[in-house]
């Protein structure tokens, strides 16, 4: 089978560039490296792999039959969207668009990376899908879950009126090795302040909660939400919560860091409690996260250590 995978190039779009190849698909990576890194898909050395530097809010169309589009392009961090706003909506809107167009002209299935920002600062914990979110459309993070609930609507539309046959992932917070250390995200920013002995920034108090999914858990979420027949969006995260606080402990502790902890003021719309409700996800696609928290945060420091 053909796929291809779009954001191909970054952390969790190269993972999935990956498993696919060793599960013996086709895999056709677009990208335009807006946040990824060609390093990150530079091992890849299989003749099934094919790199297209492209931007996705530019139509492509691909005379061989494709069978699956994973819809990954976009910034992600909160940092890269701050700094590409404009990009970051239009990815979300034309980008969506395009691939939609090209799924549907292939007769391909569509899976959306959508994200846990699509409920906001939430007012209910955990998420489940049901939650339509609480989300500030003017705010500054407004331009990347704006973005993400127009590309879940449009999903949702082409789904609905062209039978494109579509899948929604909405991920939860994950983490492993090829994140970015300066992406801003709080897993890689912990760790190598504290690889580094410098003081590790908490913003608010710490006692904001989070839930962090190993990025080879997320995958196989992914995938098996391609294969299912599923087509109401899916929470794919780690259900274990824990306080930005604990969780800056833990890393000290497995880094036998001497970081201090200094707090910062907490960004605008920073969301207050972060949990998925996987129940879903457990029923429909028999997936529940494997990696325990300690075993990915030794991969991911060892990773850090050594780049
Ligand atoms: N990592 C997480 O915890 C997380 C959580 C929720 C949702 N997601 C979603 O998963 C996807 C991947 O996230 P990530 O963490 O790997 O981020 P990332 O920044 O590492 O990867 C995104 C990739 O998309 C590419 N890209 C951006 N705009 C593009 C465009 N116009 N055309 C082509 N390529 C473009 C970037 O160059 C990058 O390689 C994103 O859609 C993100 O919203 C990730």
């Amino acid at each position: 089978m053909k796929v291809i995978v779009t954001g191909g190039a970054g952390f969790l779009g190269s993972h999935l560039c990956d498993l696919l190849l060793t599960k013996g698909y086709d895999v056709i990576c677009i990208d335009n490296l807006a946040t990824g890194d060609i390093r990150n898909i530079e091992h890849i050395k299989s003749e099934k792999f094919t790199y297209i530097k492209h931007d996705v809010t530019k139509p492509i169309y691909f005379g061989d039959k494709i069978d699956y589009v994973f819809h990954l392009a976009s910034p992600a961090s909160p940092i890269d969207y701050l700094e590409l706003p404009i990009q970051t909506l239009k990815v979300g809107a034309l980008g969506t668009y395009n691939m939609l167009g090209l799924a549907k002209e292939q007769k391909a299935r569509f899976l959306l990376a959508s994200t846990s920002e699509a409920y906001g600062d939430p007012l209910v914990n955990p998420q489940p899908e049901s939650y339509w979110g609480n989300v500030n459309p003017i705010g500054p993070r407004g331009v990347y879950d704006e973005a993400k609930r127009y590309a879940e609507a449009i999903t949702m539309a082409y789904h609905r009126y062209h039978n494109v046959d579509t899948r929604i992932a909405r991920i939860f917070n994950t983490y492993g090795p090829r994140m970015r250390a300066g992406d801003g995200r709080v897993v890689p920013n912990f760790i190598n302040q504290a690889l580094k002995g410098e003081d590790i920034t908490v913003y608010g108090d710490g006692s904001q909660t989070r839930s962090f999914c190993y990025v080879s858990d997320l995958i196989d979420g992914l995938h098996r939400l391609i294969r299912s027949d599923f087509v109401e969006p899916v929470n794919i995260g780690n259900p274990d919560e824990m306080n930005v606080l604990e969780f800056a402990e833990m890393v000290i502790k497995i880094t036998g860091s001497n970081s201090r902890l200094v707090f910062r003021d907490l960004p605008v719309d920073d969301p207050k409690v972060r949990r998925p409700d996987i129940s879903r996800a457990k029923e429909v696609l028999g997936w529940e996260p494997a990696v325990k928290l300690c075993k990915g945060l030794e991969q991911t420091i060892e990773y850090f250590s050594d780049n």
